[in-house]
């Protein structure tokens, strides 16, 4: 064969995806293969797919039928592509994908990519393969680590998972079918694979599960870690300036969560928090298992530990037997709580999941007009919000080049964009920038300070 084989990853869905895309591109670079941006050039490409409503389902046998007719016209010229589905439509459909999509070589389960390598061997000779088994083994333990490169080309703030799956079945969420039940991974593994990025030069590390406060892994000494020890632990690693973690569920902010926020500055002062609906009828149907006083407990604890904290969140509007009043109750959670930003989604019935077999579903047009009421008001209370930061001085992380010559792109504490005037050589760094302007979708700064890399110098780094 002439040349190393080129792979194209697409991915749908969630930061979770994200982050194993990069693994299997990863996995697969030591096997050869480089990655390529675009579609026409790829000798394999994966379709990293989400499960989470049915539109995103939708998405991928279009792009599935697109795929197809790119592997048919390379054919024409004797050039063999393979199509791999990964992610959470691969393990929810598993065969039904090879049935539906003619031109699929390979499904397989999001907790089976160590095994891809020996899958495309066998794609190479003509089967086509499924593999959505939970299997034994820990993929993360054979998928391979990135390389320099690879992490200096993805910037310097990067996902890390640390938990995976979800035991807390909601009626309305595919999710604990789609990445099975909780797993967590132990924190002197995590600490290695973060120290590796902190190397290469990344400053910020997100770390990422679908219910992440809900870590339970152990420690070098065995002993059980929660969440709060494993930011800790991780705040400690030298070279990383700013941690995140998300999503997580207002059931699983304990109080070492909450002291974690109050005692580890790197912690950034926003946390994504999502609460689904302002209705406890609702949350009670949806089996969120806490009530709206708790969720606003829950937040008004926070801001006492760390204040100045941000909150955003996710809502679903329509969700079966959703009221007016229900609804009313959610626009004014959404003010009680005092959230900056937050996702909405209409409901979307998933096979398979308790909520969508109930009889009281509410009319795609009903659903579509509190969305778009919900959607404003959440708009109002995020421009109030980044309004107030006008003159602020922030923390920002230099993560790319600007919108304008001359400007680096990057974002505050609370995920807002930041754009600022700002020497290239100051990519990939920490800077204090003052804010001076507002835009629609992004703040607008001055360097008001040097980039700061904390323990940098005394690591040797
Ligand atoms: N683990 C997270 C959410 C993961 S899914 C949590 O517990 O909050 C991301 C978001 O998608 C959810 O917060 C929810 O708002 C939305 N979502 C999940 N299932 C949905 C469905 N069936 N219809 C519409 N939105 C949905
Ligand atoms: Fe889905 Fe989150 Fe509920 Fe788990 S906790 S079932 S991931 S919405
Ligand atoms: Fe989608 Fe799976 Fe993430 S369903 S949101 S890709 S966990």
């Amino acid at each position: 064969m002439s040349g190393p084989r080129k792979l194209h990853v697409k991915s749908f869905g969630c930061q979770m995806n994200v982050y194993d895309s990069h693994r299997m591109a990863d996995t697969l670079a030591s096997e050869g293969y480089v990655e390529t941006p675009t579609l026409e050039d790829a000798d394999l490409i994966i379709l990293n797919t989400c499960n989470i409503r049915e539109r995103a389902v939708d998405k991928v046998y279009s792009e599935l039928g697109r795929m197809r007719d790119h592997k048919q016209e390379a054919a024409r010229v004797g050039r063999s592509v393979k199509i791999a589905v990964a992610g959470c439509v691969a393990q929810a459909e598993g065969e039904e994908i090879l049935r539906r999509a003619s031109g699929v070589d390979v499904v397989v389960g999001s907790q089976n990519y160590h095994r891809l390598p020996e899958m495309l061997v066998r794609a190479e000779r003509g089967e086509r393969l499924v593999d959505t088994e939970f299997p034994k083994e820990d993929k993360f333990d054979r998928l391979a680590a990135p390389r320099r490169d690879a992490i200096r080309a993805r910037g310097a703030s990067a996902f890390v998972t640390v938990q995976e799956g979800c035991d807390k079945f909601c009626t309305f969420c595919v999710v604990p079918y789609t990445r099975g039940i909780e797993v967590s991974r132990p924190v002197e593994k995590i600490a290695a694979e973060v120290a590796n990025l902190a190397a290469a030069g990344v400053r910020e590390i997100s770390l990422i599960g679908q219910n992440v406060n809900a870590y339970h892994g152990f420690d070098e000494q065995d002993r059980p870690a929660k969440l709060a020890q494993l930011l800790h632990r991780i705040a400690a690693v030298p070279g990383i300036a700013r941690l995140r973690y998300t999503t997580s569920h207002p059931c699983d902010v304990d109080d070492t969560l909450i002291e974690a926020h109050r005692d580890i500055p790197k912690l950034a002062p926003h946390l994504h928090l999502p609460v689904q609906s302002g209705s406890d009828r609702i949350l009670a149907a949806m089996k969120r298992r806490h009530t709206r006083s708790d969720y606003l407990a829950i937040v008004a604890r926070l801001r006492a530990a760390k204040p100045g904290i941000a909150f955003t969140s996710d809502f679903i509007v329509g969700f079966p037997g959703e009221s007016e009043e229900d609804f009313g109750d959610t626009l004014a959670l959404a003010e009680e709580a005092g959230l900056v930003g937050a996702y909405c989604f209409s409901y979307s019935p998933r096979p398979g999941t308790p909520a969508a077999e109930m009889d009281n579903q509410i009319p795609e047009d009903v659903k579509a007009q509190r969305l778009q009421i919900l959607q404003a008001a959440i708009a109002r209370r995020m421009t109030a919000f980044n309004t107030q930061c006008q003159g602020r001085t922030f923390e920002v992380l230099l993560e790319k080049h600007g919108r304008m010559p001359g400007q680096l792109g990057g974002r505050s504490p609370y995920l807002q964009p930041v754009q600022v005037q700002a020497p290239p050589e100051m990519l990939g760094e920490m800077a204090v920038i003052k804010i001076t302007g507002i835009g629609p979708n992004s703040l607008f700064g001055e360097l008001a300070g040097a980039a700061r890399v904390p323990e940098l110098a005394a690591a040797g780094g």
